[in-house]
């Protein structure tokens, strides 16, 4: 845990203090590395201002703030769905302006608040992905997303459009793991769910984060608890700047006003 924070940490202080340029962490650890992420509106009003950020391979990060901080500009930013300036945003050391941007989305998957049932069955949602690449996922492929994202074989031939939403967020997680993403991210994925389909949710990111695969997720919510219960680093966005990042057990230890504000009355 704390090295979680301290990695983090990092990326927030100066990279060069006392005349001594600080090391940079192994690239080993870290997915993300964002490095003086700005964006301003048509209008002149800053959204986003010189983001810095690392976040660490194989951890869940989760991003608060109130609305209109900028969070869901920078998950975007993270597989393009909004194109950060070149040079800001490296994935495993690379660029992610230079990657092709339907491989970046592979490996980057993205579930939004309310999820998207294409036409079909349950089954062909979860085909689509790898189709697209020229694969045909089997049966027994499908019966083993489906199951990681905690339902049954009896869902394969249900309709998309006859499911609950909770029931469809986590056919929406198998048709994005379906993918073999490195990375989910996640805008407040469960804030139209019953606490139910919530913790299935959120056991199922765990799960993901503990297995071989090393999951990284990073996800904005403005549940505290929430975050709480499955972050290992929780960054604080307080109009478009990143003014913390705390472990979530001492998020109680934050100093922004704004933040504190923020925090006294989500909790
Ligand atoms: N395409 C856009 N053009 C102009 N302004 C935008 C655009 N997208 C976002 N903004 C502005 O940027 C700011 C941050 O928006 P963003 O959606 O990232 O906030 P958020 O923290 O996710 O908010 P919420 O908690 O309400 O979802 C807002 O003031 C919003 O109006
Ligand atoms: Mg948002």
């Amino acid at each position: 845990m704390e090295e979680v924070r301290e990695h983090l940490l990092l990326a927030v202080e100066p990279e060069v203090e006392n005349g001594i340029k600080l090391q940079p962490p192994p690239p080993d650890t870290c997915k993300f590395r964002i490095r003086g992420l700005s964006r301003t509106s048509d209008a002149g009003v800053p959204i986003l201002s010189k983001i810095d950020l690392d976040i660490p391979r194989g951890k869940i990060v989760g991003i608060i703030g109130p609305s209109g901080s900028g969070k869901s500009t920078l998950l975007r930013a993270l597989n393009r769905l909004w194109e950060p300036p070149a040079g800001t945003v490296f994935m495993d050391g690379h660029d992610i302006c230079s990657l092709d941007v339907l491989t970046l989305r592979r490996k980057v998957g993205m579930l939004f608040q309310l999820p998207v049932m294409f036409e079909g069955t349950v089954a062909d949602n979860i085909r689509y992905g790898p189709q697209l690449r020229g694969k045909k996922l089997s049966d027994s492929e499908i019966q083993k997303l489906l199951s990681l994202a905690d339902l049954d074989s009896s869902f394969m031939e249900k309709k998309g459009g006859d499911l609950s939403v909770g029931q469809a967020q986590r056919v929406a997680l198998a048709r994005t793991l379906a993918n073999e993403p490195d990375v989910v991210l996640l805008d407040e994925p469960t804030s139209a769910l019953d606490p139910i389909s919530t913790q299935n949710i959120e056991d199922v990111l765990v799960k993901l984060k503990n297995s071989s695969r090393r999951m990284t997720v990073v996800m904005v919510s403005h549940s505290i608890k929430q975050i709480q219960r499955v972050a290992d680093a929780v960054c604080l966005l307080v109009n478009g700047e990143i003014v913390e990042v705390l472990s979530p057990d001492s998020l109680s230890q934050s100093k922004h006003p704004m933040a504190v504000r923020f925090l006294q009355l989500s909790s």
